[in-house]
């Protein structure tokens, strides 16, 4: 595949308006037959690989790079709240499977400068959409603008919609201009920034949070990327206990027991990638057996903690759904009667803070137990995501380390107090 500047001739955009018959458009292609041809008409500038992007929650842009750096991707430059890497269909495979904070795995196609129709129209038409979609191909526009000319975001997806419709119809040799759209779907983003339009193809369609094995809702679930994310803003390490004492739906312990055992968090799902017809058969399967050869069976001290009965029993089936309910012990339990014989371990927790479970009282009142229980563990590291105001106050004490982050829209702080460093043999 390559990466080329391609100005859009007056005789390909037959049947447009004028305006942007000039425009510079970057396109990547990804067959090696229309990669020949373009570096023969001295159009193409040649790179090898396709571009990925990476979108990942606001704040954890770091963890993120540093779990693509641990998977063998150490050039990765952010833009906009997305990681960039470059790779091929097998890594396609391998990112959705394997990494645990992103938030999905999309493909670049083209990047132009967009700030009429004509000029998204014509961007999007340039496309060789025909080596993706076939006939059937099911298309969902998932669009954003922001400081752009182009802010009527709907009506800017009717028209990359249309691009690709009229392409399709063209090159493909359609009778009728219209895509009956029963099969495999593209989700197809379109997202105009500062009057560029970036247009991606989305390879894992339900996002990379969901692993398949949260499937019964309880109150305010962390998402499973930030619960992985969370995890590795910590000192955790398996051969120590870790344990969460406000655990719900079970996402902390569970993720903590998957990375853990290494347990891909994408083994047990599927992709909307694995059914286009450009992708070689069998590179998804042949990605989740290594990622199932990587499986490690070993003990850990993993506890999830609860008051609610209902959460307990929900935890443990979701735990089970993801292989993991061996690894950890669950219980309800009240947080002030948490008490450990280990003199070394990790308290890892969403508690509670006000705004959508419980009450601010209670949540304080929550946050003032929690800190009392940490205060009577001699070596142990306590970390937390809060959206409570001073919830250090609540705690009582000051946090080593505080990092904004975003839950579920709701502007929090993760806290982080660090026991004493392990000793070898504790
Ligand atoms: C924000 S939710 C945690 C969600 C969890 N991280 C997940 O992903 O599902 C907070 C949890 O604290 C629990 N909780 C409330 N009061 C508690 C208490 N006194 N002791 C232990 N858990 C409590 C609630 O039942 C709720 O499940």
């Amino acid at each position: 595949m390559e990466q080329f500047k391609y100005t859009i001739s007056p005789k390909k955009n037959k049947g447009k308006g004028c305006a942007s018959l000039f425009q510079t458009v970057h396109i990547c292609s990804h067959t090696e037959k229309n990669a020949k041809k373009l570096v023969r008409n001295g159009k193409v500038c040649y790179n090898e690989s396709m571009k990925l992007l990476i979108p990942c929650a606001s704040g954890l842009e770091q963890v993120v790079k540093r779990q693509l750096t641990h998977l063998g991707y150490p050039e990765n430059p952010a833009q906009n709240g997305r990681i960039a890497v470059k790779g091929e269909w097998e890594d396609v495979a391998k990112l959705n499977v394997f990494l645990r904070s992103g938030e999905r795995v999309l493909i670049e196609l083209a990047c132009f400068p967009a700030t009429n129709f004509d000029e998204l129209f014509d961007g999007v038409y340039a496309i060789p959409w025909e080596e993706y979609m076939t006939a059937h191909s099911e298309i969902r526009i998932d669009g954003k603008s922001y400081k752009s000319a182009l802010g009527a975001i709907k009506a800017a997806g009717g028209i990359v919609k249309k691009a690709i419709v009229k392409r399709l119809s063209e090159k493909l040799h359609l009778r009728s201009p219209r895509l009956d759209e029963s099969g495999e779907r593209f989700i197809v983003g379109c997202s105009i920034y500062e009057d560029k339009a970036t247009i991606t193809v989305d390879t894992s369609g339900e996002g990379l949070h969901k692993r398949g094995y949260r499937t019964l809702a309880y109150s305010a679930p962390l998402k499973e990327t930030t619960a992985a994310a969370l995890l590795d803003l910590t000192y955790y390490h398996p051969d120590k206990p870790l344990a969460d004492l406000f655990c719900g739906s079970g996402t902390i312990p569970i993720e903590a027991a998957m990375r853990s055992l290494k347990i891909a968090p994408g083994l047990k799902r599927n992709f909307d990638f694995e059914r286009w017809k450009c992708v070689k058969k069998g590179i998804l399967c042949q990605t989740k057996e290594e990622a199932n050869d990587l499986i490690l069976r070993k003990k850990l001290t993993i506890f999830g903690g609860d008051l609610s009965k209902e959460a307990i029993s929900i935890a443990k089936y979701h735990a089970k759904r993801a292989g993991v309910e061996q690894a950890i012990s669950f219980r309800v339990a009240d947080v002030k009667d948490f008490q450990s014989s280990f003199s070394y371990g990790i308290l890892l927790s969403n508690p509670p803070y006000g705004e959508r479970l419980s009450d601010i009282e209670e949540a304080k009142g929550l946050m003032k137990a929690f800190g009392t229980v940490y205060s009577s563990l001699d070596n142990w590291s306590a970390y937390f995501i809060s959206g409570l105001p001073e919830a250090e106050r609540y705690f009582g004490k000051r946090a080593d380390k505080k990092k904004k982050l975003w839950n579920a829209n709701i502007e929090c702080a993760f806290y982080s107090f660090l026991g004493a460093p392990p000793k070898h043999n504790q």
